[in-house]
């Protein structure tokens, strides 16, 4: 496994991997990585690519500048996790490299009511400064092929409408989460969680299951007002829990009318932010 950390080495080197015929998958991640994180490598090497994974905690997506302190990191230990796994490089760039001083990495992208809702409305300027990363890393690497968790479901939608607006030669694959045994959805936050707030954390993937059968009978409003209610235990504070359509992210109205419907929740447990969904109904 190779691992480079200047922008203009990894641009020769991935040069040389094309003009050998190779395509490139490439799983953008900000490190403190798990078997999530791997699973997105496994699928890219399923897919025959030339797997490239990049490693950068980007200061412009964190809007509370204590999460930007408190995000974990863990450098050594992922790139034994990366090699373990068969990565074929890592780029593990310091902030120069990604925001060079006078290279103009800013955005020329509306993405309408996409980033208005949800993470958006709670993390202002958060999809932004992921977006604008993941073009720059997007021009860096040119990937065939950009690996992305279904986990941030909110990111894959708003990537893909970048992707499609910049017209950027790229095809978006986004994996399922993976989960601990006890259905908590794995995150770089959840080693932040006190033994008992981590014990009730799975509260999330329970609601989003159980809630989804009323569907059925109920206005998606009626299951959000339930949801949210059942959501709010001692130590959870629910943010939001949104019955969205797959592809445009505004509330679903009418269910039966809707092919591709995703709940989506964002909880606080103590000081931890935790985000899952579910996809309820997919047009696939
Ligand atoms: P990060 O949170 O490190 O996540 C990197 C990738 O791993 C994302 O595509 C995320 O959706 C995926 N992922 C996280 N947890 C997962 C899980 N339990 N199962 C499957 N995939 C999971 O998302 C980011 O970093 C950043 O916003 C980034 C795209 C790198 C831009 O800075």
């Amino acid at each position: 496994m190779y691992l480079l950390k200047r922008a203009r080495e990894l641009q020769q080197f991935l040069r040389t991997i094309r003009e050998e015929g190779k395509s490139i998958g490439f799983i953008p991640t900000m490190g403190a990585l798990h078997p999530g994180h791997l699973s997105l490598v496994d699928r890219a090497k399923q897919d025959r690519h030339f797997t490239v994974c990049s490693i950068f905690v980007n200061p412009t997506q964190f809007n509370d500048p204590k999460d930007l302190d408190l995000y974990p990191r863990t450098p050594g230990k992922d790139i034994r996790m990366l090699a373990s796994v068969g990565a074929d490089l890592v780029f593990m760039p310091p902030p120069g490299e990604i925001y060079p001083p006078g290279l103009k990495t800013g955005l020329d992208v509306s993405f309408g009511l996409l980033d208005k809702v949800m993470e958006g409305e709670f993390r202002p300027g958060h999809f932004q400064g992921v977006a604008q990363v993941v073009k720059r890393l997007i021009n860096l690497v040119g990937p065939d092929a950009l690996y992305l968790g279904q986990k941030d479901f909110q990111q894959v939608a708003l990537l893909r409408n970048m992707v499609q607006q910049l017209g950027l030669p790229v095809r978006i694959v986004m994996c399922p989460t993976l989960r601990e045994a006890d259905g908590l959805a794995m995150s770089s936050r959840n080693v932040r969680l006190s033994p008992e707030l981590r014990e009730k954390a799975p509260i999330l993937f329970e609601t989003l299951t159980a809630t989804k059968d009323m569907l059925e009978d109920f206005h998606p409003e009626e299951i959000e007002h339930f949801a949210l209610g059942r959501l709010s235990i001692p130590g959870f504070k629910p943010e939001y829990f949104e019955i969205v359509d797959g592809n445009t992210l505004q509330p679903v109205e009418d269910a039966a009318q809707t092919n591709y419907i995703v709940a989506c929740t964002a909880v606080w447990a103590g000081n931890v932010r935790l985000i899952d969904n579910l996809i309820w109904k997919s047009p696939d």
